[in-house]
């Protein structure tokens, strides 16, 4: 561990950063503000790089993978470990944040009486929704993926994990700030999908619109905010998805060489 003292004037600090080539030290000026009035601690950090035809072949096969991942929207009631479901979270919670505050709390909800509840609340919003909020053109878009107000799944799927957006934070009495919160919450939510993927299991993600009746039901406190509603299990047999196509690299990319 270095410590690195980030106070003005400007110090160097001495990185070890691993490359093809093997381990290199690399000189790095840290800039400081007039609050780093503090010792700070450093870990060195390596990363493995590989050839450009092992990075390709890499980067193929996880397009690949990630390419099998689809949002199912039947469920098989068979139940999930309570361990499998601690590592996909501990997994989402690995994503960069703003400040590194980490602005999330994911609850997780396998008891059958809560999630009757939860069915039932989003099913009144659900069909308000579809009667009468929702604009032609949204339920024509939404009209391929065969969605309407009914969402059995939040009672069949064995567990829903709900991510709440953390929009401050309480330090004793003192209200203190998160940054980023969207942003940050919108890439966790994306490494959670990546690990259930993982783990073998499907998931969905759903927004009954409003959601502040998750926020009642589960007692949550005011900083907290329901961003994502993500039922997980196994896929029904037989199951059916959409046939979706994804966007080409030309539709989705510029490069600017
Ligand atoms: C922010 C967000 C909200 C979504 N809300 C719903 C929803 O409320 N109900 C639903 O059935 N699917 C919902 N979806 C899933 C999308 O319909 C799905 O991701 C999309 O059709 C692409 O399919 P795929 O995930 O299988 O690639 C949502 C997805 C996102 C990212």
């Amino acid at each position: 561990m270095v410590a690195c003292t980030l106070f003005s004037p400007p110090l160097e600090l001495s990185l070890r950063v691993g490359n093809s080539s093997g381990v290199e030290n690399v000189r790095k000026k840290t800039k400081t503000n007039k609050f780093m009035t503090k010792t700070y601690p450093y870990i060195s950090y390596s990363k493995e790089s590989y050839s450009e035809e092992e990075m390709l072949k890499r980067s193929q096969s996880f397009l690949e993978w990630m390419d099998k991942r689809r949002t199912v929207r039947d469920f098989s009631d068979k139940p999930i470990s309570k361990e499998v479901i601690e590592n996909i979270l501990l997994t989402a919670s690995t994503a960069p944040s703003g400040a590194h505050k980490q602005p999330w709390t994911f609850c997780v909800i396998t008891n059958p009486e809560l999630k009757k509840q939860i069915r039932a609340a989003a099913e009144k919003e659900e069909y308000d929704s579809y009667n009468v909020r929702m604009t032609k053109e949204w339920l024509e878009d939404l009209a391929p993926l065969g969605t309407d107000w009914q969402k059995p799944f939040l009672e069949i799927a064995p567990a829903l994990i709900i991510v709440f957006k953390r929009a401050y934070e309480f330090v004793g009495d003192t209200k203190k700030n998160n940054y980023y919160v969207t942003e940050s919450v919108g890439l966790a939510g994306g490494f959670l999908l990546a690990a259930i993927h993982n783990a073998g299991l499907v998931a969905l993600t759903h927004t009954p619109s409003p959601m502040n009746f998750l926020s009642k039901l589960l007692n949550r406190p005011d900083n907290e905010r329901p961003f994502l509603l993500i039922p997980v299990g196994y896929p029904l047999k037989e199951v059916q998805v959409p046939d979706l196509q994804r966007k080409s690299i030309g539709e989705i990319a510029e490069f600017y060489e």
